[in-house]
């Protein structure tokens, strides 16, 4: 979704740190671009539709002033179509203030009229320009922190924003309800972004700004007020990412780069957690001991897209190892039922960025039925990790593609870890089987490593060649591999654009059956022991009705039956999805390069839906 920088700096200038910024932001989908620094008349400002490079065109041509304050914006529509005109930042009337806003104003039709009866002629079709005008009109009578909180207290909706005012001392004011937004501490300046990786390149001490608050930043100093002009206190954390992570290196697209991050992605995320003697996990985030676990009788698992098939194994893992019942659904979906939340239930929601609309939502109404809540999430001081009554990061690092690959991998070997640690918290494990299956855990590396090899690649991009002009696929799974099949036909939706479904193996006699045919290829995820047995008839079924068949997992009979193979070492049951997925993301990635498809960028997506 739309992203955030800006910045007001002792020295240096501010222009160049913007564009690097707003280039870090792109991965989170955008389709208009746009900048406004300071000068001592007022405000300038350079936007234009479509990517960065266009804006950085306009910025050339126009001989764009550099400065010490500015703001800047990647704009992912949602009032009024990607053009020039309705790219952010938007100035008000006077041309005193310009404005960059991710979110929505939802009153902003009538805020819209009462503007334009008073005379002032709006010339986008964004809520954020009668935002800006209102900052404007209130900006007549008072200092900027102070207009932009009169007017943010006319406003219905969720938003971040950036506020810069021109003139000879500019001013830079930020405030949050909802998107997310943070505030950067450099050695020569403030910073100020929508995402973490935007002012990593030049500082790690960040402030997380919470819903309500309002900043005042200088080139030294930050103060954050409430939306009753009362100081709060904020502090600064220090983030453990990168900047070099931002980085693609050698590879040719962050989603390959990240695929091969796995096998590191395993190891950051479990190696340490390991109790080795007590056959246990422990994790240094509160709220996972014995006594904590005590009261839980029942998990209500939410997520959105690839985290909640992460999510469908989760509650295969802790119903299997810590006989925990588990429900689970769509965020979406929670948020607007009636759901029962019974006594003694934990909400789970399972994220990446921390900051997914739905499922921030889908939390606070678990919170308010009575549940305790916890996430398994990446990003450390996001909202979702702040607003949870525990917290269980994940450490795969920034993840740059649109779609999501390591963050995946990431969380199932944190709810596998969850269900071991659940399982001895409640005496359903044992010391000798929670360290056989950490044991198993230890051992997948090389295993995952072997998927990677370049031999491996080939093998999958052959199969891609030959599959990639079918009419569709359709991934099957059963048990713990349902959701792999899922993930499997979320992921090649996502980056090549073809028809793709994911269905549980049991159902396909139950309608999809109809579809199979010479141009409908199945991919068909092996099970294990009566799930195994089940899967081998699928794959017989859909050969019979002359249907192509690619197998993927470790069961050679299943493998020796189909037409194609991608066999993965066994692993056992319980760590088999996260080696089963490693070929399908490759198959994904293969056919979308084969297709021409732009794979980091997928069209109409965003990296992280901060808004409904
Ligand atoms: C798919 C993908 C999305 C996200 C979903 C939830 O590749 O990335 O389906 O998984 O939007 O995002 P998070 O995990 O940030 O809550």
């Amino acid at each position: 979704m739309c992203g955030i920088v800006g910045a007001i700096l002792k020295r240096g200038q501010v222009l160049q740190g913007m564009i690097e910024g707003l280039r870090v932001l792109e991965y989170r989908g955008y389709d208009s671009a746009g900048v406004a620094v300071a000068t001592a008349d007022g405000i300038r400002v350079a936007k234009k539709a479509g990517r960065l490079e266009g804006l950085e065109g306009v910025l050339v041509e126009r001989d764009f002033p550099d400065a010490q304050a500015g703001i800047g914006h990647t704009r992912w529509a949602t009032h009024g179509p990607p053009t020039d005109l309705n790219a952010h930042p938007h100035v008000d009337d006077s041309g005193q203030v310009a404005v960059v806003h991710n979110g929505i104003i939802e009153n902003y039709l009538e805020l819209r009229d009462e503007l334009q009866a008073k005379g002032i002629e709006l010339k986008s079709d964004t809520d954020t320009e009668v935002l800006t005008q209102l900052i404007g009109e209130e900006l007549k009578d008072s200092g900027l922190a102070v207009a932009v909180g009169r007017a943010l207290a006319r406003v219905r909706g969720y938003y971040a924003i950036a506020v810069l005012r021109g003139g000879s001392s500019p001013e830079v004011v930020c405030a949050r309800q909802g998107p997310p937004l943070l505030v950067g501490l450099a050695r020569e300046g403030t910073w100020l972004g929508s995402d973490v990786l935007a002012v990593i390149p030049h500082t790690r001490d960040v402030i997380f700004l919470e819903d309500g608050d309002i900043a005042e930043l200088t080139a030294s100093e930050v103060t954050v007020r409430d939306m009753e002009g009362k100081v709060v206190k904020r502090e600064s954390q220090r983030v453990d990412w990168e900047a070099s992570h931002t980085g693609k290196g050698q590879w040719p697209h962050f989603m390959l780069k990240e695929i091969h991050e796995q096998p590191d992605v395993l190891a950051h995320t479990s190696f340490h957690r390991i109790d080795e003697e007590q056959g246990d996990v422990r994790f240094d985030e509160g709220g996972w001991t014995d006594a904590d676990l005590a009261g839980i009788d029942c998990i209500q698992g939410i997520a959105c897209g690839t985290a909640l098939h992460a999510a469908h194994v989760t509650r295969s893992l802790i119903e299997g190892l810590a006989r925990v019942p588990v429900d689970l659904d769509f965020a979406s979906e929670f948020r607007y039922r009636d759901p029962i939340v019974r006594p003694g239930t934990l909400a789970l929601a399972i994220s990446q960025s921390g900051e997914t609309a739905d499922t921030l939502a889908a939390l606070r109404k678990a919170r308010e039925l009575g549940a305790r809540t916890a996430c398994i999430c990446n990003v450390a001081g996001s909202t979702m990790v702040r607003e949870s009554d525990s917290a269980l990061m994940t450490q795969a690092g920034p993840e740059i593609g649109v779609a999501s690959t390591k963050a995946f991998v990431a969380q199932l070997v944190a709810a596998y870890l969850l269900a071991i640690r659940l399982g001895r918290a409640r005496g359903v494990l044992s010391r000798d089987r929670g360290r056989e299956l950490l044991n198993d855990l230890r051992t997948l590396r090389p295993k995952m490593e072997q998927l990677l090899s370049d031999d491996f690649r080939e093998h999958v991009l052959g199969i891609a060649q030959r599959h990639q002009g079918v009419k569709g696929f359709l991934f099957l799974g059963r048990g713990i591999n349902y959701p792999i099949a899922l993930e499997g036909a979320l992921k090649l939706k996502e980056i090549s654009y073809m028809h793709a479904e994911g269905y549980a193996a049991g159902e396909m006699k139950h309608g999809p059956i109809a579809m199979i045919e010479a141009w409908m290829s199945s991919v068909v995820v092996t099970g294990h022991g009566l799930m195994a047995q089940k899967v081998r008839s699928n794959i017989e079924q859909i050969r019979a009705r002359g249907g192509p068949v690619i197998a993927v997992g470790a069961d050679r009979e299943s493998l020796d039956l189909a037409d194609e193979a991608m066999e993965v070492p066994d692993c056992g049951e319980w760590l088999s999805p996260i080696l089963n997925v490693i070929p399908l993301q490759l198959l994904s990635y293969e056919i979308a390069r084969l297709r021409g498809c732009d794979i980091d960028k997928p069209r109409n997506l965003a990296k992280s839906v901060t808004v409904e």
